[in-house]
């Protein structure tokens, strides 16, 4: 048996071990989560592997919809983002919308390079727009790390206020739906999240220019 076989198997195994011990703790757990999910929040973060929603906030299965891409961004025109928010906040009707990003990002990393990396370049090309606004915020950081860690954070917030433009949401809110988008970030070296206390909560804080018109009728 190959390396590469092996290691599959031992992911199914895991998994078979995974399953009996929930069942063992709650015989109703997979039946009762079968045929519904209830989700309160929706995670929005890094495809990072060292970076897994889930175990992070430590919520079980059917607790947090989840949805991931490279520098877990917002893209106003990325319809599998758009699907996943529009299911969240008018199905599911979740009440919180997290961007959770984390230091040390790779993308974040690739978008204040030069170095041409392929597709990808086009994908970070808002975080580097991004970090070409946000100039004069660099000036005084001497480390490579902290500019990194400095250009996680503002871009956390900036997808926080992606969010909150869409049509999607400012609909939920017009419909006096609760629902809350937060910014968070992760620290890799120490496991912890940080709250950006960035949180918007309604159209009243978005600036005028966003602030759509709908009749809430
Ligand atoms: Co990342």
């Amino acid at each position: 048996m190959s390396k590469d076989v092996k290691s599959l198997q031992e992911l199914i195994e895991n998994n078979r071990k995974w399953a009996s011990d929930i069942s063992e703790k709650d015989p109703d757990f997979f039946p009762t989560l079968a045929k519904q999910q209830a989700p309160d929040y929706l995670w929005i973060g890094c495809s990072d592997s060292r970076v897994p929603a889930n175990e992070i906030v430590g919520l079980l299965p059917g607790e947090l919809f989840v949805h991931r891409n490279v520098a877990n961004m917002v893209v106003h025109t990325d319809m599998n983002l758009l699907s996943v928010l529009q299911y969240a906040v008018e199905v599911l009707k979740v009440r919180h919308i997290i961007v959770c990003g984390h230091y040390g990002c790779g993308g974040v990393a690739a978008a204040m390079k030069n170095q041409k990396l392929g597709l990808i370049d086009n994908w970070l090309l808002e975080i580097r727009d991004l970090y070409h606004d946000k100039q004069d915020m660099f000036k005084g950081l001497r480390s490579e790390s902290e500019k990194v860690d400095t250009l996680c954070e503002l871009n956390v917030v900036r997808q926080v206020n992606n969010l909150s433009h869409t049509s999607i949401v400012q609909d939920a809110w017009a419909k006096g739906q609760k629902l809350a988008v937060h910014g968070w970030i992760y620290g890799l070296k120490d496991g912890k999240v940080n709250n950006l206390n960035v949180t918007v909560n309604e159209s009243n804080q978005l600036s005028d220019i966003f602030r759509l018109d709908i009749d809430s009728k």
